[in-house]
């Protein structure tokens, strides 16, 4: 059966079972590589992306929960014209990332976050990424990314 899927903010026909994991359809049918596949098991956040704003491990979600869903990636999250996000921007001032593996999660995380709440406290920012795991211990940085994404914002 064909889903329809709205991912930053284009409509893609997929036709993935609809109990595939919503991650190996955004890498797998629509090329979506900004998620990572880390653990499988929701317990890294490597795969996070929003849905309707809100974060998801897209890799324990069927993709049949995300028909009608604003699905957003990393990939979507420049403008068009190549301009970075004002989080990217801070991760790459803070050079917030060492392998990288898990920053499309962080980033995705953070967005939400600063979504919700626009001028979070360092223990709000810990908190809103405490799922999001880093291996290469770059969370110090990350959170003065984010930190600094909200200033820049206001
Ligand atoms: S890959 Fe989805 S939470 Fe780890
Ligand atoms: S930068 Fe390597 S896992 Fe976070």
């Amino acid at each position: 059966m064909t889903l329809v899927l709205n991912v930053d903010g284009v409509r893609h026909a997929v036709t993935s079972a609809d109990d595939t994991p919503l991650l190996w359809v955004l890498r797998g049918e629509l090329d979506k590589n900004g998620p990572k596949y880390g653990c499988g098991a929701a317990q890294c956040g490597a795969c996070t992306v929003l849905l309707d704003d809100a974060p998801v491990r897209s890799c324990v979600l069927p993709v049949s929960a995300a028909t009608g869903a604003a699905i957003r990636t990393l990939d979507g999250l420049a403008d068009a014209d190549g301009a970075l996000h004002a989080v990217q921007s801070a991760f790459v001032a803070e050079q917030a990332a060492q392998c990288g593996y898990c920053t499309s999660g962080m980033i995705m995380s953070a967005v939400a976050l600063l979504a919700e709440t626009p001028r979070p406290t360092d223990a709000q920012v810990r908190t809103a990424l405490d799922g999001n795991l880093c291996r290469c211990g770059a969370h110090n940085r990350i959170v003065r990314a984010v930190l600094r994404a909200a200033e820049a914002r206001t």
